[in-house]
């Protein structure tokens, strides 16, 4: 081995250490510093957007959301609930029950679908109170249920609702809007 080639050796030793380190410092900048420092703001930001919700203690009441629900967009909603329910009278089960005029009609009385943790509130009725507070987490309110998905927005649970309630032989009215909770403009001469 002649000085050149313990030169070359080495050049090639060191280019290598070169780019390791290279590699290094940028992965560190990739993966070590920013992945640690990334974590923390991510969630201090989803905790921030729980506590809005939580805090939002003026929300609108159910029946103003329903007064002015927008049947087409529950219709338009509704095409996630279709992936596991028919809506149409007769139709049958699928992966849930059939929806045809559930709104206002017995909970989990479908004879012909086996209930999971719904069962549980077989005595009750879908009220537009019920509804509400099962779409918004099903397996809050009925634990055990093997439903899981959750309609997070209020306006959306409320067009869904009335959605579902022109999908019935037997729609039942919406909830009376109490004077306290009209808005200025819609206020009417009492009936
Ligand atoms: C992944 C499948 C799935 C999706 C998506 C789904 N559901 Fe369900 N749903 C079920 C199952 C399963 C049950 C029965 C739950 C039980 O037995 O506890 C059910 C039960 C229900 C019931 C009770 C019916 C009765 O006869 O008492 C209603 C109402 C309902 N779902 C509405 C909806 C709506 C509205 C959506 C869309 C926002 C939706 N579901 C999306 C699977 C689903």
């Amino acid at each position: 081995m002649n000085g050149f080639e313990i030169n070359k050796i080495l050049g090639a030793t060191t280019g290598t250490l070169a780019v390791f380190l290279a590699i290094h410092i940028v992965a560190d900048g990739v993966f070590g510093a920013s992945g640690h420092h990334g974590e923390k703001p991510k969630l201090a930001y989803s905790l921030a957007i729980e506590k809005k919700g939580g805090e939002k203690k003026e929300a609108t009441p159910l029946p103003v959301l329903l007064a002015s629900a927008d049947a087409a967009k529950g219709k338009r909603l509704f095409g996630a609930c279709a992936a596991c329910h028919n809506i149409e009278k007769g139709a049958g089960p699928s992966t849930g029950p059939e929806l045809h005029g559930v709104i206002g009609r017995d909970i989990a009385s479908k004879g012909d679908f086996s209930y999971a943790g719904l069962a549980e509130k077989k005595s009750e009725k879908w009220t537009w109170e019920n509804m509400d507070a099962f779409l918004a987490n099903p397996k809050k309110w009925a634990p055990g249920t093997a439903m899981a998905l959750k309609t997070r927005k209020p306006e959306d649970r409320a067009a869904i609702m009335v959605y579902l309630n022109t999908q019935s032989d037997t729609p039942i009215e919406l909830p009376k809007v109490a004077a306290a909770e009209k808005p200025a403009e819609a206020e009417k001469p009492a009936e």
